[in-house]
């Protein structure tokens, strides 16, 4: 990048900013999970773990997230995709035993994997 391009600039309050923190997100292939993962990176975060059901999805989206979001100078964004099924404890375990040798620790999590059922609001039951 040429030295006379601007600096990225964050759309978050500093005592709001995720700089710097590590952030999970599962149920982040897709959907508000995605968005989620959005908002920290525009908060500042820079190590990002999307966790999803199917492994190629997550690495797809992590690289997306990396190639989108790159930071200027040395600074990047080290986003890993991790497949994970949030219904199996062992698989939880194993995603944050990856985590954790990467990043080291874990700052924020939001809970996003689930399954929606859509329908119309005429045909819920009161
Ligand atoms: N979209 C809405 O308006 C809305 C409103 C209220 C609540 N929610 C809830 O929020 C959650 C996410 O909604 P969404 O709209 O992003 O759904 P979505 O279907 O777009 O995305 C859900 C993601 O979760 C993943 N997932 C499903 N089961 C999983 C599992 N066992 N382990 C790991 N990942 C799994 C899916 O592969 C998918 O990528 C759901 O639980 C939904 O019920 C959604």
């Amino acid at each position: 990048m040429a030295d006379n391009q601007p600096k990225k600039a964050y759309k978050t309050l500093p005592s709001l900013s995720m700089q710097d923190k590590v952030c999970v997100v599962t149920g982040a292939a897709r959907g508000l999970g995605y968005e989620f993962c959005n908002a920290f990176l525009q908060s500042g975060c820079t190590s990002l773990a999307v966790l999803d059901l199917k492994h190629d999805e997550t690495r797809d989206v992590a690289d997306l997230f990396a190639k989108e979001n790159a930071l200027d100078g040395d600074k990047k964004i080290d986003a890993i995709g991790i497949a994970c099924d949030v219904s199996s404890e062992e698989s939880v375990q194993a995603a944050f035993a990856t985590i954790k040798q990467r990043f080291g620790r874990v700052d924020a999590v939001v809970a996003s994997a689930g399954i929606v059922d859509n329908y119309s609001a005429l045909e819920q039951v009161a």
